[in-house]
């Protein structure tokens, strides 16, 4: 089956969405979600979205040096004046959209803060900021009568001149995409979209690692689509790992204590009840997350445990209710009541801060491939991100990219000559044994070597290890009829090994990248002075 869109957008978080709702207004857009349009990161987010709103104590300077500082000294300085200097029209837009940010009696917002902050800034919905974005936005999309959405439908591949016949190579300037191939999971059928505008917004890659905050969802896809059409990606080996997840071991994702609940003044604590941040770092609990992290990582390696405390039993019990609901029932539903005693947490893979390496407007290195959100590479983060910076560039860039892509789309016709999905000669895979064994290995090689501390000898272990694994599974691959679950294999074993190949050229410590090799870092490097 074929169908034809103007736009094509993969991803239904606050990236797609956003993008799909601005270039609606222009042309015939398919919005093509792996499960349903709600289960995103951007579902989960809780702390809220970073904008400098409140402009008698802040402004654009002081966002935008946090930025360069949490970034380690590498962030593109462009990127983050554009995306800092963009977000109180897109948070208007947000609004305008049906979003919900909590505000104070007077009618101000009521400003959060968190980690690397130096200002009161971050706009929030109680403690479930991501679902009311996500809310507005489908609410949006499911009335808009240019959108055809395709949920349960997951994009293979993109479509390039490879499918032609003719071999992408990396050095190539005109590989273009034509759109791409996409499994309908309920009827297991191959539907080749051609599209004039490819929009890749598919999220981020935590079920690369053992323990993660991110939804089943987050397996790299469009990253590793892009890679395999040999597009740019970059910044790979910048994981991030949020400090505080809470210690559930029973549950998978990790479900997320807030940033913000350190910012309200939870301490960390060792099970004794010291307090052990202010070793690590004069901002103590509040400093940058890989500082944190690394912190946390540090005690549980020394005491042997598998997690440290979080406490906020010395704040006012009605009040951190009030402010932290979801938290609050979420802890009550597995025996810990939060206003009488410490939260058991743990660091656990959150964000990746590279990507698809895009252009200040959205363009991807491949033709009429835009990307945005977490899958892409920007620039904003550098090294590390700052909190809550990331809902903020996901609609930012969807922004300038629905901006830029108009004319494209204008530009370009469908490629009618392109073949569709051929799988002769290969098979049904009912050995699900297979792919459940290889992405246990994947998620233990890649936690256990290429976690919060590595080395040169871990990454080769870990590389070594992966290589196996992709062999026995691009077999599999070959000779099997496709199915979700092999792809997503397949998309984490690429990203495993993106990330293996960039920690190991980055001779240096930086940011969310800390080797026991060469600890120091690289100044020469830095596009920023952070000293
Ligand atoms: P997502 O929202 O993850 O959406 C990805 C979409 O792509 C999904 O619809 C998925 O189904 C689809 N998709 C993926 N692969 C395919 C495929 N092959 N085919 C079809 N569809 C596909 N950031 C902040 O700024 N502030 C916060 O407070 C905050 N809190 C967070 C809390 C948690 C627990 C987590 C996990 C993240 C948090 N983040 C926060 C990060 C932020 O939520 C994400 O970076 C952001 O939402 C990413 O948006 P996105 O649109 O790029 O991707
Ligand atoms: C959090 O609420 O701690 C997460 C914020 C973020 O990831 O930006």
């Amino acid at each position: 089956m074929r169908k034809k869109y103007d736009y094509l957008v993969i991803g239904s978080g606050a990236a797609g969405l956003s993008y799909a709702l601005k270039v609606a207004e222009n042309g015939k857009v398919a919005l093509v979600s792996k499960t349903t349009l709600e289960v995103t990161n951007t579902s989960k987010a809780q702390g809220g979205i970073a904008a400098v709103t409140d402009i008698e104590k802040d402004n654009y300077e002081k966002h935008i040096i946090d930025t360069h500082i949490a970034g380690a000294g590498i962030c593109d300085p462009d990127t983050v004046r554009l995306v800092i200097t963009k977000a109180p029209e897109q948070i208007k837009q947000l609004l305008e959209w049906g979003t919900d940010f909590d505000k104070k009696a007077d009618g101000q917002f009521d400003l959060h803060k968190e980690g690397g902050h130096s200002e009161f800034r971050i706009l929030h919905h109680l403690d479930n900021t991501g679902e009311e974005i996500q809310r507005a936005l489908i609410s949006q999309i499911k009335n808009h009568p240019n959108i055809d959405v395709y949920e349960n439908h997951f994009a293979i591949d993109i479509i390039t001149q490879h499918h032609l016949g003719r071999s992408n190579e990396p050095w190539m300037r005109d590989i273009k995409c034509y759109g791409a191939y996409v499994l309908n999971e309920k009827t297991h059928e191959i539907i080749t979209f051609l599209s004039k505008v490819t929009m890749m917004a598919t999220g981020g890659v935590g079920n690369v690692y053992q323990v993660t905050t991110n939804p089943t969802i987050s397996t790299g896809d469009g990253i590793a689509m892009v890679f395999r059409a040999k597009g740019i990606i970059k910044g790979m080996e910048f994981i991030q790992f949020h400090p505080t997840s809470l210690y559930n071991p029973q549950e998978r994702p990790n479900f997320l204590i807030t940033e913000a609940m350190r910012g309200y003044g939870a301490i960390l604590k060792l099970k004794d009840g010291s307090t052990f941040m202010e070793k690590y770092d004069e901002r103590g609990c509040l400093a940058p997350r890989d500082i944190v992290a690394r912190a946390i990582d540090n005690e549980m390696k020394i005491s042997g445990d598998d997690f440290v405390y979080l406490d906020v039993t010395h704040k006012n019990p009605e009040e951190t209710k009030h402010h932290f609901p979801m938290i609050y029932n979420k802890c009550l539903s597995i025996g810990i009541d939060i206003t009488k005693e410490m939260i058991p947490v743990v660091p656990a893979a959150h964000y990746l801060c590279g990507g698809i390496k895009v252009d200040l407007n959205g363009r991807s290195s491949i033709n009429n491939l835009y990307a945005a959100g977490e899958c892409s590479c920007t620039g904003l983060h550098g090294a590390n991100r700052l909190a809550s910076n990331s809902l903020l560039e996901a609609i930012v860039y969807a922004d300038v990219a629905a901006k830029d892509s108009t004319e494209v789309m204008r530009q370009t016709e469908w490629r009618e000559d392109v073949p569709d999905w051929d799988d002769e000669g290969t098979v049904h895979n009912e050995e699900m044994i297979l792919i459940t064994q290889a992405n246990k290995e994947v998620e233990t090689i890649m936690s256990n070597y290429v976690g919060i501390v590595r080395s040169n000898l871990r990454l080769k272990r870990a590389l070594d290890r992966l290589e196996i694994i992709y062999r026995e599974t691009e077999d599999l691959y070959n000779a099997s009829k496709v199915s979700m679950k092999l792809c997503e294999l397949r998309n984490k074993i690429n990203i495993g090994y993106l990330i293996i190949k960039m920690a190991q050229k980055r001779h240096e410590s930086r940011g969310l990248h800390y080797t026991l090799d060469y600890k120091e870092r690289n100044k020469k490097l830095d596009t920023y002075p952070i000293d």
